[in-house]
């Protein structure tokens, strides 16, 4: 599970900032659009050079709260809109040529540290885990859907080996009683598991992450997000990700590696003219990570994979391809399997 700030300190630690920084140069000014504004540690390091502009985007109440401060401080260089990226087309009627488009995918510390939100274990209030824009909440998912769908959200969503069991030992306790709370719910999941007394992390780790995905469709939003950020940059537009978990990387890297072509350290075995119709040039097969001492500093920023391309001229066509290699899990998100 990522956060991108420190809950231990006040002190916002926005993950790889410094790499962001370096990547997108706002020493020399632009349009930006922080796609996952959060605590808004990306946008306000962006609105430091003078002659940018940002726009923020999250689904998030408590990100818009956060946001409004920075309107006030920066009426004209700043503005929010609360919504999913899913929706960034709404921002095409400004003809923005953004400079960058950025997404530091996943929940925030705020979010996760707010213990009426659910997203952690220990929480006592009501198992509910959205972000905002949802059809359903944790508690909905866990107390009325059906058993094979449960088992396949958890295998699938959140790599869990258990989930079989997992999905059986939540049904056969939710019929006695509704699973009202995060706390309830883990320590279900951990009475499911095998040997859960040998895992380094929390048992319930994996079945969270399932759960707050599908709750929240991270997976239709990261997909949709990807092609109308690439809709809306025009040539010499960068488009950066950061990832926590390697579905969400499995997506990324294969938008990257399908749509693009390389520039640097080009691979000896790729067909040359493989993709005449790419629509960016790849600066990096690998992706970048955060140094030791960014890792050190925040725990939480040792999964994170930046990948990071520019935009070329080729016309934006629809990228049928991509959503098709990913059916599966827009399938799942639609509760369809
Ligand atoms: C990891 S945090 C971003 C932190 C931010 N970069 C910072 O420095 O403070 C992710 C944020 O993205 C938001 N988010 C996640 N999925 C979203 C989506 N599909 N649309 C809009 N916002 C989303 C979450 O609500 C959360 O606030």
């Amino acid at each position: 599970m990522n956060a991108t700030m420190s809950s231990e300190q006040t002190k916002h630690f926005p993950v790889m900032l410094n790499q962001i920084l370096s990547i997108i140069s706002p020493q020399h000014g632009g349009v930006f659009i922080d796609c996952t504004f959060g605590g808004g540690g990306y946008s306000k390091a962006i609105l430091k050079y003078p002659n940018t502009m940002v726009f923020g985007i999250d689904r998030d109440n408590l990100a818009r709260e956060q946001a409004d401060q920075l309107t006030k401080q920066f009426p004209k260089r700043f503005s929010f809109l609360h919504d999913k990226f899913s929706n960034l087309n709404k921002l095409i009627k400004f003809n923005l040529k953004p400079k960058a488009i950025i997404f530091d995918l996943g929940i925030s510390s705020l979010q996760l540290t707010d213990n009426q939100r659910g997203f952690s274990f220990k929480s006592k209030d009501s198992l509910n885990m959205q972000m905002g824009f949802n059809k359903y909440s944790a508690y909905d998912v866990v107390n009325s859907l059906d058993k094979k769908i449960l088992e396949n959200i958890i295998k699938i969503l959140g790599d869990e080996k258990d989930g079989k069991l997992i999905a059986k030992k939540i049904v056969s306790c939710r019929k006695k009683n509704p699973i009202k709370t995060s706390q309830e719910l883990s320590y279900i999941i951990k009475g499911a598991k095998k040997n859960y007394g040998n895992y380094k992390k929390n048992p319930a780790t994996k079945t969270f992450q399932a759960i707050r995905i599908f709750v929240n469709q991270e997976l239709t939003e990261l997909i949709l997000g990807l092609i109308e950020a690439t809709k809306l940059l025009s040539n010499g537009g960068i488009l950066i990700v950061v990832s926590f978990h390697s579905l969400e990387d499995k997506i990324v890297k294969y938008f990257f590696n399908i749509y693009s072509n390389i520039i640097k350290n080009p691979s000896r075995y790729l067909p040359v003219g493989k993709n005449k119709a790419g629509l960016f040039e790849l600066i990096s097969k690998k992706p970048l990570v955060p140094d030791e001492k960014e890792i050190s500093n925040n725990i939480r920023s040792r999964s994170a994979k930046l990948r990071y391309a520019v935009r070329n001229n080729n016309s934006f066509f629809y990228l049928d391809e991509f959503k098709k290699k990913f059916e599966k899990y827009l399938n799942i998100e639609r509760g369809k399997i």
